[in-house]
């Protein structure tokens, strides 16, 4: 028989997506979430949940609700936080209660009602700037983010003024907390690690990359940038983009990330490890937007490049999957041009309000453009 398992967040984006997954492994699943109006304006069960999830309406805080929802659980899905990079730069208080407090919450409640194991949504934020190479071949742990650079581009140099290039970045490469969302993130993971080796249970995070997909949500103009562009490009703008557009990332489709969770939740060897998820493809924000404006047959909509940054964002970040794959037996699955087909699809048969001009303002008005 399967687990019972609780996904805190279990109505967002990514929890809908990990609930089917173990659903279809035969576990059960219950949900404790806030539906909180950025994501949910309609503050209701979402239309894609699962109807054979059991829905908690509760604040990650509210001790009486965690408790109410771990009776009878024998695993646990963290995924409930307040998830945009240039939003936590103000709205500090409020990330770091949800997002830090609320995870203290959670394991305050799990030294009563222990379960077997816990697996943590962390980020790639936590690395800052992801693993370097100079020109000459030598890998750099060490590149911190300074001010754009005198010409106006945007690279880190190295000593002798020269660009040096992404590499991939493994689990070993130590934390460089860069924005108020990646000191919440690794605060989450600390705590799960520690308390679950601290009280016999067992810990997992996962580092996610970018994660891309139906179900994001449109109309929340701090979400991911692929469900910002796409909501951009339906309603006839151009995709606005950072920088000069050539910052890397991995976008990771979200049915990946779901098997990634449900392999943390069984794979013994996963006990007390961090793991990098992504796709293993890394891709520039430029090219996406011009493929994902391709995808939804908008070609004409040529990529807005603002050459101003986001105070707390990352340049480059890829990941290392080695250890996912050998200890996990993770496989990324998800080709990204039928993932971006999948999204467009999915986007027309949205409403979705284009609020961007309106987030911007946000951090302009705050001095958090640079
Ligand atoms: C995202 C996630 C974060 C997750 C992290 C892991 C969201 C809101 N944030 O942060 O929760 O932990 O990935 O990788 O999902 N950009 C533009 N134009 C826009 C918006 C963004 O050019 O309109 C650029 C940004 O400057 C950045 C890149 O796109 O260079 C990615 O931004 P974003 O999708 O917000 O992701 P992260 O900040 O990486």
């Amino acid at each position: 028989m399967g687990d019972t398992i609780l996904i805190t967040g279990g109505a967002g984006f990514v929890g809908r997506h990990v609930a089917r997954t173990l659903l279809d492994r035969g576990h059960r699943v219950r949900a404790l979430d806030g539906l909180i109006a950025q994501v949910h304006p309609r503050g209701e069960r979402p239309a894609d949940l699962d109807p054979e999830v059991e829905l908690l309406e509760g604040d990650i805080r509210d001790a009486a609700a965690v408790r109410r929802a771990l009776a009878g659980v024998d695993k646990v899905v963290h995924l409930a936080a307040e998830v945009g990079v240039g939003q936590s730069m103000y709205a500090v208080d409020r990330y770091t209660s949800v997002n830090d407090y609320g995870t203290a919450v959670l394991f305050q409640q799990l030294i009563d009602q222990p379960v077997r194991r816990v697996v943590v949504a962390s980020s790639m934020s936590i690395y800052g700037e992801g693993l370097y190479r100079t020109v000459d071949g030598e890998l750099r742990q060490d590149v911190v983010r300074g001010r754009r650079n005198a010409d106006g581009s945007w690279d880190p140099l190295d000593a002798s003024g020269r660009p040096m290039i992404p590499a991939p970045t493994p689990e070993t490469k130590a934390p460089t907390l860069k924005s108020v969302y990646a000191i919440n993130k690794y605060v989450q993971e600390l705590l799960t690690l520690t308390l679950t080796a601290q009280y016999g249970m067992e810990g997992v995070a996962l580092r996610l990359w970018n994660i891309y997909g139906p179900g994001q949500a449109l109309s929340n103009p701090y979400t991911g940038v692929l469900a910002i562009f796409a909501s951009r490009i339906a309603n006839g703008h151009p995709p606005m983009v950072f920088e000069d557009g050539r910052q890397r990332r991995d976008f990771v489709h979200v049915a990946d990330v779901a098997r990634a969770f449900a392999l943390a939740l069984e794979e013994p060897m996963a006990t007390g490890e961090a793991f990098n998820i992504g796709s293993g493809e890394d891709r520039s924000v430029e090219q996406v937007a011009r493929l994902q404006a391709a995808s939804m047959g908008r070609s004409d909509l040529e990529p807005l490049i603002t050459q101003q940054a986001r105070a707390g964002d990352i340049r480059h970040n890829i990941p290392d999957l080695t250890k996912a794959r050998t200890l996990l037996g993770y496989a990324p699955q998800q080709d990204f041009s039928d993932g971006l087909a999948e999204l467009a699809e999915w986007v027309a048969s949205q409403e979705s309000e284009d609020r961007v001009v309106e987030a911007r303002n946000e951090l302009e008005m705050r001095g958090l453009v640079l």
